[in-house]
């Protein structure tokens, strides 16, 4: 096996090197206090891989997205936003009949308890969705208080299932319930007949006065949205998914820590950014190159929304799919959309920009779903809960890896400490 020499305070160490199945390669430090009395720091964990995982592979590089093995082109274009959950979740595609008992147990599972609609009725009208999600994920918590490990046995799958299900269909009706208090529309339940994201669509945009007309296309764009959002591995949301979860606590809570990460404007809250950006520019008449020359000067505080990435550093795939498809998409649908030739123009001028060049910043996930989003009416501060909704089996996955992994270990970093030494109170 090959190893890793350090020379510290004259003393050699060795450590093992791991190495991926795809031929990452890392150093494995996990006695390195134990053995040296020294700690590693990493400002933003920039190069620490705080596990190993089968969940979903990155070429930053290469710009390689795939889930158990599975490019996300492929899934996007063939695979429904369900059986994909199933593949990240379970590890396999789902055979006919699994598919089947899945789909069962999502639809005995969509309602909400009767009692959390009380929640929505004390909520302000204009409460931002992300704050209610992470409240009412939270809330599960509350109605279904058995956590996987306290009440059921170790390994008792359908235990987990059950979990699983409440929570993927759940998060679909929370989010399309928090929308019609938004707008003081009576709630409309989920339907047993109409599959996930038909089901979502009709949540939302039916009314007792209009009943939703189905549109197989906005049905098929949403699973594919889905399908792109659907894990990414340690980001920011789904490390502190699994760092919450170290303790032990349950699922829902686990989950709801990530939906509150994943709503700050640099991580899952970008999309809603980008559009509000890309607004402002075409209200106001601002010219892109004033808004790329602001992103430049560090004292503006203001980045170019849905540019960069931590791990991308040629293209993230899942904007090169995106920028086709919401051009098709309009395209089909006759619409002109001025923010979309904003979007264009914008990138155009970036990638031909030094400073972005230099610093590898290409659009990310985030620069053209709201174009999408927008077209399918769902309403800008909703943006990220789609995120949400999308992310939720990755974050399950996640977890579960992470809970099954021996030995287990509560998440704990350390620091370094740099304030003041000892002195005294008075
Ligand atoms: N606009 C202008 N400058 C930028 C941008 C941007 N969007 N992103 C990075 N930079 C600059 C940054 O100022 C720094 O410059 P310098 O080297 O001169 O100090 C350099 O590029 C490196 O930036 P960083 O913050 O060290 O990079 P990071 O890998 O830590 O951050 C990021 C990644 C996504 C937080 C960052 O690129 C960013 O803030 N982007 C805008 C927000 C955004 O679109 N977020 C969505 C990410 S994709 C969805 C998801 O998975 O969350």
């Amino acid at each position: 096996m090959a190893k890793a020499k350090l020379i510290l305070e004259n003393k050699e160490y060795e450590f093992p090197i791991m190495e991926g199945t795809e031929g990452e390669k890392g150093i494995d430090i996990n006695d390195l206090y134990t053995r040296t009395g020294h700690i590693t720091l990493d400002n933003g964990f920039q190069n620490t891989g705080s596990c190993a995982s089968a969940i979903t592979f990155i070429d930053g590089d290469k710009g390689i997205l795939r889930y158990r093995g599975i490019d996300v082109a492929e899934l996007a274009e063939k695979s429904s936003f369900i059986e994909t959950a199933y593949l990240i979740i379970y590890g396999k595609l789902p055979t006919v009949e699994e598919r089947r008992t899945f789909s069962t147990l999502l639809t005995e599972n969509s309602m909400l308890h009767e009692d959390m609609i009380q929640y929505f009725v004390g909520m302000p009208p204009n409460a931002h969705p992300m704050a209610i999600l992470s409240t009412m994920v939270n809330a599960l918590a509350i109605f279904y208080p058995h956590s996987f490990d306290e009440d059921f046995e170790e390994g008792d799958v359908s235990a987990f299932n059950l979990i699983v299900a409440r929570l993927i269909s759940k998060i679909r009706t929370i989010a399309a319930f928090s929308y019609k208090k938004s707008i003081g529309e009576p709630y409309v339940y989920p339907r047993p007949d109409l599959k996930y994201c038909m089901n979502f669509l009709n949540m939302m945009f039916s009314s007792p006065v209009k009943p939703y007309e189905f549109d197989d296309e906005a049905e098929k764009i949403l699973n594919m949205l889905l399908i792109l959002h659907a894990d990414h591995e340690q980001n920011c949301s789904t490390s502190t998914v699994r760092l919450v979860g170290s303790s032990k606590v349950n699922l829902y809570s686990s989950v709801c820590a990530g939906i509150c990460a994943l709503w700050g404007p640099l991580h899952g809250g970008a999309n809603q950014e980008v559009i509000e950006m890309l607004e402002g520019i075409h209200k106001q008449g601002l010219k892109v190159s004033d808004i790329i020359e602001k992103s430049k000067k560090k004292e503006s505080n203001f980045r170019l929304h849905g540019f960069g990435h931590r791990v991308y550093k040629n293209f993230d795939p899942r904007a090169i799919i995106l920028k086709r498809v919401s051009r098709e998409f309009l395209e089909k649908r006759n619409i002109t959309d001025p923010l979309l030739n904003i979007a264009l123009e914008l990138e155009e001028a970036v990638l031909k920009d030094d400073y972005f060049i230099e610093r590898k910043l290409y659009p990310n996930v985030d620069f053209y779903s709201g174009i999408i989003y927008r077209e399918l009416g769902i309403p800008v501060d909703m943006f990220t809960v789609m995120f949400a909704i999308g992310r939720m089996p990755g974050w399950i996955a996640q977890w579960k890896e992470m809970h099954d992994t021996k030995p287990f270990k509560i998440g704990r970093p350390r620091q370094i400490y740099i304030g003041p030494t000892k002195k005294s109170y008075s």
